[in-house]
This record gives C-alpha cells, structure tokens and sequence, in this order.
C-alpha cells in the first residue's frame, strides 16, 4: 500500500490549498457529527493534528469554545499553516498554529489538552505513524480528555462500496490523487489502547462513507511511539 512520505503530504497540500474546502461536500455532514459529539463547550483546551485551511477551528472558537479555551493547530503544509494563521487572525490571543515536519511525535508536556482533535488526517498516515499518533493524543490528553476522529471508512452503502473501490485503486496507482487518503477502521485502532469509545457513527454522503470515533482516554496502555515514524518537531515556521 502506498502511502506518502512527510515530504509529499506537505507539497501534496500545498498545492491542494484553499481547494481542500471544496471536498465539504461529503465531509461536512461527518465534521458536524464530531462537533456535536466531542464535547467542545465543556474543553478548555484542543489540539488540532492537520487543521487544513482552519475552516473546523474556526467554527469551533466562532461558536462552540468558551472564551477562554485555547486552541492549537498542527499541520506538515506550510500553505496549509498559513490559511489557518490568516483564518484565526481574529483568536490570535488564543489560538496558535505551528508548521510541523510531520512527525506525531508532540511536543507538549503529557495532560496539556482536554480535546485531541484530528479529520481526515489519520487516514494519509502510515500505519506506525498512527499508532505514534494515538500513543501520542493519549500522552497530552488529560485523564477524561477525548480524542475526537474522523476518517474515510468502508463504504457503509452499496454505492459507497462501488466507490471504495475506485478509490482504493487510485490510491493504489497514485496516492496524490486522492490526497493520500484510504478507508481506515478507526474502531479497530484505538481498541484496548486506553480509549472508551463514547460516540462512534459511519456517515456517508454523496456516495462516501466516513467514520466519527469519539473515545475518553482512560488510564491504561496505548502503544508506545514506534520506530519508523519520519522524523519529529514542530515550530512556528
Ligand atoms: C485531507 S486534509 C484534511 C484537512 C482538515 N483536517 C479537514 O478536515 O478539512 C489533511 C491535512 O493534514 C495535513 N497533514 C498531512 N500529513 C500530516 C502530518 N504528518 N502531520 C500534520 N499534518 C499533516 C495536510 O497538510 C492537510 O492539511
């Protein structure tokens, strides 16, 4: 299988840009799942892995966080961090945004965070870069933080199925095409790592499903940082 390196993530993304808005059409309904279900309102704090043009923050500081909460965002594009930057313009006394290498590797103290925030990114990762990444969420969250998910899944439908299956074979030929992205069972991947899954729902819209996972990080073992992850560090770029 496939998958692309840090490098071409970032320059996969750059050249995507603003454009990444456009794929609302059948993200949006599963985004508004996570907000409804991730328990915003009561968090004073989120980190956000791959946050894209900041479109999700936005709303979230706009009308789901208290005053007070902060918000961090993390992404590999350095187009990307700048979309956010210009769109949390108006937070900037309570949101930052920092251009990473890639690396899920934090660099953050452990129980910094009450929200662990991430849509559409897991799914471009390679696999030990997913576990690092939920070894990670569980070691910055504190006691009773949720990890809020989203991802492209296995088609829920008949015609989600047929679509899977195109779709995997572009990824297979050329991951870029489909921004890196392939079904993944999110379910399967926090199980007995530390997380209880308190909300989970496969949406699909417009012929293509995805998987919402809301999981509480219960003390417990989550797998370990693995060997293999490319690199590690974030900054202000
Ligand atoms: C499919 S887009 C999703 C963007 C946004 N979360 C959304 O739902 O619209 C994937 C995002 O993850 C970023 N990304 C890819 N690999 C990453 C990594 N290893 N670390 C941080 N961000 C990454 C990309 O630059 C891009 O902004």
């Amino acid at each position: 299988m496939p998958i692309l390196t840090h490098a071409q993530a970032r320059a996969c993304y750059d050249r995507i840009g603003a454009w990444q808005d456009t794929q609302r059409f059948y993200e949006g309904p599963a985004v508004r799942e996570v907000v409804r279900y991730g328990g915003f309102e009561s968090a004073g704090s989120v980190l956000e892995l791959g946050c894209g043009t900041g479109r999700l923050a936005e709303t979230l500081l706009d009308r789901r966080l208290e005053r007070e909460a902060r918000y961090v965002g993390l992404d590999v594009s350095p187009t990307m961090v700048g979309l956010t930057r210009a769109r949390l313009a108006r937070f900037e006394d309570r949101a930052r945004v920092l251009l990473t290498d890639g690396s899920p590797e934090l660099p953050f103290e452990a129980g910094s965070f009450d929200r662990y925030l991430s849509t559409y990114v897991l799914d471009l990762l390679s696999p030990s870069d997913i576990r690092t990444v939920l070894a990670e969420a569980h070691r910055v969250l504190v006691e009773g933080g949720r990890l809020a998910l989203v991802s492209l899944t296995h088609g829920a439908t008949r015609p989600a199925r047929a679509i899977e299956t195109i779709w995997t074979r572009i990824h297979a030929w050329r991951p870029a095409l489909v921004g890196g992205c392939r079904p993944l069972d999110l379910r399967a991947l926090v199980s007995g790592q530390g997380w209880t899954v308190q909300h989970r729902a496969v949406v699909t819209a417009f012929g293509i499903s995805s998987e919402v996972l809301v999981a509480m990080r219960v003390a417990g073992t989550a797998a370990g940082p693995t060997r293999g992850s490319q690199g590690s560090g974030a900054g202000d770029g």
